[in-house]
């Protein structure tokens, strides 16, 4: 997939950029189908629920980011977490527990089941985790997507390392594909269906 966006400069996030990622991670993921079970309402309010809780995340989990940017606005996102960094170690697992908490008990308790299911498939074999992966909505299918995961598959190349990540989106199943995931699972999140992806050691 060619880029067809002129004018892309790929950032390395640290965490005094948490709130810019979480604000792009909550409005481009309001849509995704486990999102709108979990949170409901609208989209702004989706938006909001998720991007609490993803600054919460990123600020307290070791995850690498790297974001494209263009004319200095944050436009596409991928985090991942190095083998053995994807379950939140206990103190940041408190933390997402608290702020998820703050967005009422309904739906807290969709959010824990959700990360339950997922958890669930973690592989036990040592795998660098994708995501949350975003590119602003009215930027899709533009090659900023492709642009990170380039990057991503070349540095798992780089380390011999295997890739694994999950994703609630069929169409996003295939896009995966052309970096080499396959789907090696799949369950049900709240009545949606999810799917689990692995990328072998290169
Ligand atoms: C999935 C996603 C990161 C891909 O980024 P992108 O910049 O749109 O991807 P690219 O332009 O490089 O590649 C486009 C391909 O991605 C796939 N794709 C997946 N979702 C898409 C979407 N909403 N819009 C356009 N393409 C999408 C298509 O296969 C498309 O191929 P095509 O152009 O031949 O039809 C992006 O669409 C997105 O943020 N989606 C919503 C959040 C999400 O689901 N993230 C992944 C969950 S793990």
């Amino acid at each position: 997939m060619s880029i067809k966006e002129p004018n892309l400069n790929v950032i390395t996030l640290d965490r005094t950029a948490t709130h810019r990622a979480a604000v792009l991670l909550g409005r481009g993921m309001a849509d995704n189908p486990v999102h709108v079970a979990v949170y409901r309402g609208g989209d702004e309010h989706r938006a909001r629920c998720h991007a609490r809780l993803t600054r919460t995340l990123l600020t307290t989990s070791a995850l690498d980011i790297e974001g494209v940017e263009q004319a200095g606005e944050l436009i596409g996102v991928a985090a991942s977490a190095a083998p053995g960094r994807c379950q939140p170690y206990p103190p940041a697992r408190l933390r997402l527990l608290a702020t998820a908490s703050t967005l009422g008990v309904p739906i807290l308790s969709r959010l824990l089941e959700w990360n339950r299911t997922w958890a669930r498939h973690d592989p036990t074999e040592p795998h660098v985790h994708l995501g949350p992966v975003s590119v602003d909505r009215h930027l899709r299918g533009r090659g900023i997507g492709s642009l990170l995961l380039l990057r991503h598959v070349a540095r798992l190349d780089a380390i011999g390392a295997v890739g694994y990540l999950e994703t609630d989106r069929p169409e996003a199943v295939g896009f995966y594909n052309r970096f080499d995931y396959a789907v090696i699972g799949e369950a049900d999140v709240l009545g949606v269906p999810t799917w689990f992806m692995r990328r072998p050691a290169g």
